[in-house]
């Protein structure tokens, strides 16, 4: 009889469904953070000088989603090392592959970057980090933007399955 051996250094040939579910739940909490924060920034000022805040309840929704985001993307971390991703498409050409997977480093950097900076904003009353969180915009918002591009041309223009792999459940 054959021993039982699992080759632990070769890929999944696709995304697990939990994988699936996960990248489109984060990804619409971060648009829901991109597009409602006015009002935390209302309540943030009012924390630093001191005044009650009119705000309370958008302040908490946007901690709590963010801090959902935070978890998440530990639990995601943990499937991606333990279970592995799909590999880059061998086809591609290479600089978009390079480009793919250093955008993809980002965004996991800003799924941690940004709920940390606002947090230690928020409970250590820290301006500079608040200032970080605010930057933290200016480029997570143009990755998004690359990295659904990216997403739509290897569908489209590279006509490979990168984007069906990660929208349909087996
Ligand atoms: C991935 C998660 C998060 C995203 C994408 C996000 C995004 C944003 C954005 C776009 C702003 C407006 C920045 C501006 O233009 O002034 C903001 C403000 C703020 N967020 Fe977050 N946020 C996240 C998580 C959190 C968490 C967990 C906290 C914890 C308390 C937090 C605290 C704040 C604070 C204090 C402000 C006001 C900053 C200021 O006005 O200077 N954020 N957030
Ligand atoms: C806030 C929004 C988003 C974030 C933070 C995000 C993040 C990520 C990350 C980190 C990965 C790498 C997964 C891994 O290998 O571990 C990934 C994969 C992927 N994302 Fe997104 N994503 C977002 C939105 C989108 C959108 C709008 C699209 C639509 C085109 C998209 C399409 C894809 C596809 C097709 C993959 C798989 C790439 C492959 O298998 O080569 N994502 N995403």
């Amino acid at each position: 009889m054959r021993p039982a051996t699992r080759d632990h250094t070769s890929a999944p040939s696709g995304y697990s469904n939990l994988q699936i579910v996960l990248h489109w739940t984060i990804a619409a909490l971060i648009i829901f953070q991109l597009l409602v924060n006015k009002d935390m920034q209302a309540a943030f000022n009012d924390r630093l000088e001191g005044r009650p805040t009119e705000e309370f309840g958008a302040a908490v929704l946007h901690i709590a989603v963010g801090s959902t985001i935070l978890l998440l993307a530990i639990v995601r971390l943990f499937i991606r090392r333990t279970r592995g991703v799909p590999a880059a498409h061998p086809d591609n050409p290479a600089l978009v592959n390079w480009l793919g997977q250093a955008t993809h480093f980002l965004l996991y950097g800003f799924l941690f970057l940004m709920p940390v900076t606002g947090l230690v904003a928020w409970f250590g009353g820290v301006e500079l980090s608040a200032e970080l969180h605010e930057l933290g915009r200016l480029v997570l918002i143009p990755a998004i933007g690359l990295h659904a591009l990216g997403g739509l041309a290897e569908h489209f223009v590279f006509r490979n399955d990168s984007l069906r792999r990660m929208l349909t459940f087996k």
